[in-house]
């Protein structure tokens, strides 16, 4: 039984919602273990043959990491916290079997890694995306930095990752974030609709397509390990806890680079 996530399955198709409504769906560390267990099992499973990410409710997809649990996060904590997201996002990114984000709100720091970890992203006309963790005094740590550059190239990529401006769906489309943008009420539907057309094709194919494109795409590369480390010694500053406190006392932070 999951605590923070609702599972449904049905023909072939396993939708995965996120749901931790009174956090906007943040995902803290029982979430992402969970995640863990559901894409495992998606890996293994013959009759589950693609998958719906999404967020509960209509506000937000997935808010990003839970910043009062990343606030109390040492160095070396926050090393491993970076590496764990990083590995899970990997998973999704490798799955054999096709991913779909269906971007129903906020996909903000770890919630617009999640979308960009999925082979595909389709998002409601509400939705919001951004990399806002230089408000907080730190970098993306699940892969962002990595997967933003690859999807909307280097200048765009720094532009929302150093500014941290939200951005809506259209404007995702606009810059290749976002595949499709559909009225929020047809978002599951026209996923499905996608999701089936691909298992109609040869299942072997569809992962040949995935394995291929990723290969050119290393984790190996040096980008993820910069990511977690950069993200660790952010953690350390003071400007991270200015940052981290202003956000949980709903105040603006006064950054002084230290
Ligand atoms: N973690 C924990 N709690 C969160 C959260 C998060 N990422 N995002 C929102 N919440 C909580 C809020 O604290 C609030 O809780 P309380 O009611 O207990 O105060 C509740 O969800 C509702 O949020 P708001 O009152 O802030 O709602 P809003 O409509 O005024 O604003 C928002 C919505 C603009 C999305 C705002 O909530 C926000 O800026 N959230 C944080 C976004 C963010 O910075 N994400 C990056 C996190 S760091 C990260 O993800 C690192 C990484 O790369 C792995």
């Amino acid at each position: 039984m999951m605590q923070n996530l609702k599972i449904d399955h049905s023909e072939g198709i396993v939708t995965i919602t996120v749901s931790r409504p009174e956090a906007l769906n943040a995902l803290n560390l029982q979430t992402l273990s969970e995640l863990i267990t559901v894409l495992q099992q998606a890996y293994e499973h013959s009759d589950q043959r693609g998958i719906i990410i999404t967020g509960d409710g209509d506000k937000a997809f997935v808010a990003g990491a839970d910043i009062k649990e990343l606030s109390a996060l040492t160095h070396d904590q926050a090393r491993a916290f970076a590496q764990n997201g990083q590995r899970l996002f990997k998973l999704i990114e490798d799955c054999p079997k096709p991913v779909i984000a269906a971007v129903n709100g906020y996909a903000l720091g770890g919630g617009c890694e999640l979308a960009m970890a999925c082979h595909i992203r389709i998002a409601a006309g509400e939705a919001r995306f951004g990399q806002p963790e230089v408000n907080l005094g730190i970098i993306p740590g699940y892969g962002g930095t990595q997967r933003l550059t690859q999807l909307v190239g280097r200048g765009k990529a720094l532009e929302l990752m150093m500014t941290g401006d939200m951005i809506p769906a259209e404007e995702a489309k606009t810059i290749g974030l976002v595949n499709h943008v559909v009225a929020s009420q047809d978002l599951i539907t026209t996923c499905r609709k996608m999701l089936s057309r691909i298992l109609e094709k040869g299942p072997l194919a569809v992962s040949g397509v995935i394995s291929s494109v990723n290969a050119g795409f290393g984790f190996e590369k040096a980008g993820y390990d910069a990511e977690a480390d950069n993200l660790a010694r952010c953690t350390t500053t003071n400007d991270f806890k200015e940052g981290t406190d202003a956000f949980i006392n709903k105040r603006k932070p006064q950054f002084k680079g230290e």
